[in-house]
This record gives C-alpha cells, structure tokens and sequence, in this order.
C-alpha cells in the first residue's frame, strides 16, 4: 500500500508530520512511521527559541540537528518552526530586562543565527507565527510593544539575508476560512509585496474541532492568497473531538481533514500539507483543552482512523 508522502507526491504537494523528538528517540513503531509516511516533517518544539538558545548566547542545536540529519537520511524536507513567536521564549527573555534597541538587537541575531546555522537545510520557514488577534489587529506580545509593526517585516529580510534560497512563511490558526484574521493577514502580505519585503508563503495551521465544522471556504481563502504569487501551505493539521470520541465524530474528523486537503490540492500554489503529529498517543491537544482529544489520524495503537483512509482517497482522486 502507498504512503500519503508517495500518494501526496504523485499530487505535486509534500505530506508532512510535526515530529516529537522524545517519541522519534523512544518509540521505534513512531519513528518508522515518521520515516516512512511522510515526504517532509516540522520540528513539534525543538526549533523553538527556547529550546535553541536556553541561555544567553548559548545555543543548542542537538535536537534540532538530529531531525535535519534524520530528514535528510530519508530524503524528506524540512520546515523551519519557529523563528519570531510570542510563545516558548527563553526565560532570559523578559520585556523588562532590555530596551526596545536592545530586544530589536536580540531578535535580529536570533534570526540571522538560526537561519545560518541551518542554511541550505530548511524547505520553508515559518518566520513570524501567530502575530495576529482573531478580530485581525496584531497582537499584543513583546515585539509588537516593544518593537512596533515593522518586527514583521525586519524579521523577513534577515531570514532571506541569512538563507535567500529559503522559502519564507507568515504562519497563523483560525485563517483557515475567510474571516477577520484572515482578512487581515491578506492585507499584511499585500502591502509587504508591495512593499518587496521577501515573504512568499502562508502557512494555515489547520487546528480544528469538530463541534466547529469545517472550513468549507477554505479553497476561496488559499486562492486568493496564491492571486498575490505566494505559496500557500497547511502547516498543522488536526481536528480534536470532545472525548470520548464517537463514530460519527470520527467521520466529522475525516471530513475536517479532508476539506483542508482539498483546499490544497485545489490551490495551484499548495505545496505542503503537515499533520501536527500523526497519532493519538502524543499530542498537545489534551494539556490545552482538557477533556477533548482523539485528534490525529491514527490512535494510540497506530491504527487508521476514518481520517486516515479518508485523506488517502482524497489524494488517490487528486
Ligand atoms: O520542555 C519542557 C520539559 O523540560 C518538561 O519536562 C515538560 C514537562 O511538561 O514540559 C516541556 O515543555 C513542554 C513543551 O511542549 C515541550 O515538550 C510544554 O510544557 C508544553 O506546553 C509544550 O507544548 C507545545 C505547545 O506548542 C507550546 O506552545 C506543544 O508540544 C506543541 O504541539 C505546540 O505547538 C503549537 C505550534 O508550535 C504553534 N501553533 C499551535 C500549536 C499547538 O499549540
């Protein structure tokens, strides 16, 4: 039987997994699977600011590294996450503890030193994750106070100083369909085009529910996006059900995938399609939002899902 990455190549557009470098260690079924399903992968956590850099100028690539290798070793691309987030800074990293000169001095090494250090290695990276509220204004982190609007647009440039053959991501959730935020995020890579500052992808997380539906306009959204010349790609897919799940949830689950896939494959510019992990056993959705999970497309003894056998056909008929 094909994997969804040979299924997914025959489509022109790479499967990909988030990888939990704990479990790729540990679970040798996981790490077969990592190695054999997918065409590309995405560090869950590793790339993250903290784990890269948890002292001041003291940088630990190890995990990182190992994934890279371990991609290259099983011919797949990687994707950068993440250089410019709210999320998971270093403890050292606190507004109080530095000036705006300063913290704009700290953000512009971060970037040139991790896209250095991984030059030539990373597919797409997702440079600036998550900058925007729901109502579409930016939102309220330590960059946005402390260095106003133009972090977006600085942080683009140095990743493409750093890497020009790189292919350079906004990534957000809930933009899935067209809404507020991704209004607003479409009007933010238009004016930075414009402008010429060097993006030239979406990522659509694709974190969904199923008490939410699906984002049935999803093809409306990417098109419009790949109208401006960018890449678009899913970057995160999952679809959590309030436990415990029920046959008819899991159809709805095999639906919500299936309409993210199909926005993909109808969208020209589509060329990446990430499951934020592939099985039940490791995911973050149960620490974030107790009493729902189930949100991946094999559960916790690695058996298919209907999501599973559902994404297959999908790229079968593509
Ligand atoms: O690193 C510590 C470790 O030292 C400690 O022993 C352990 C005990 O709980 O915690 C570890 O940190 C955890 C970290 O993952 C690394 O495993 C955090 O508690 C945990 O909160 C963190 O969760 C991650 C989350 O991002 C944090 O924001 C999830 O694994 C990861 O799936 C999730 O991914 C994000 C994307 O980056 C951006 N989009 C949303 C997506 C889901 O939240």
């Amino acid at each position: 039987q094909q994997t969804l990455g040979t299924l997914g190549k025959k489509a022109g557009l790479r499967i990909g997994t988030a990888v939990n470098m704990d479990a790729l260690a540990d679970d040798a079924p996981y790490r077969a699977r990592v190695a054999g399903e997918f065409t590309s992968v995405t560090a869950e956590n590793v790339m993250k600011w903290e784990a890269v850099e948890p002292r001041r100028g003291t940088y630990d690539w190890a995990a990182a590294d190992e994934l890279v290798d371990f991609a290259g070793k099983n011919r797949q691309l990687v994707r950068g996450h993440t250089l410019v987030w709210h999320s998971q800074l270093p403890a050292w990293l606190t507004e109080d503890a530095f000036t705006a000169d300063e913290l704009r001095e700290i953000l512009h090494r971060h970037v040139t030193e991790q896209v250095t250090h991984f030059k030539g290695r990373i597919w797409q990276w997702d440079v600036v994750n998550e900058a925007f509220n729901e109502d579409g204004t930016l939102r309220d982190s330590i960059w946005l106070r402390k260095l106003g609007p133009g972090y977006i647009a600085d942080a683009f440039r140095w990743a493409h100083e750093a890497d020009p053959k790189a292919r350079l991501f906004i990534n957000d959730y809930n933009i899935e369909g067209v809404n507020a935020k991704s209004d607003a995020l479409y009007d933010l890579v238009s004016r930075l085009r414009k402008q010429r500052v060097p993006v030239h992808g979406v990522g659509i997380q694709g974190h969904l529910g199923v008490q939410y539906g699906a984002p049935h306009d999803i093809a409306d959204n990417m098109l419009r996006f790949d109208e401006l010349g960018l890449e678009t790609a899913i970057t995160e897919a999952d679809v959590r059900i309030p436990m415990p799940a029920d046959s008819t949830e899991l159809e709805a689950q095999a639906e919500g995938y299936a309409v993210m896939l199909r926005g993909c494959l109808l969208t020209p510019g589509c060329n990446a399609f990430t499951l934020w992990g592939f099985t039940d056993t490791y995911s973050w959705v149960p620490d974030t939002f107790p009493g729902e999970g189930a949100a991946n497309v094999l559960d916790e003894d690695y058996a298919p899902k209907p999501a599973y056998g559902t994404l297959r056909q999908t790229l079968t008929l593509a």
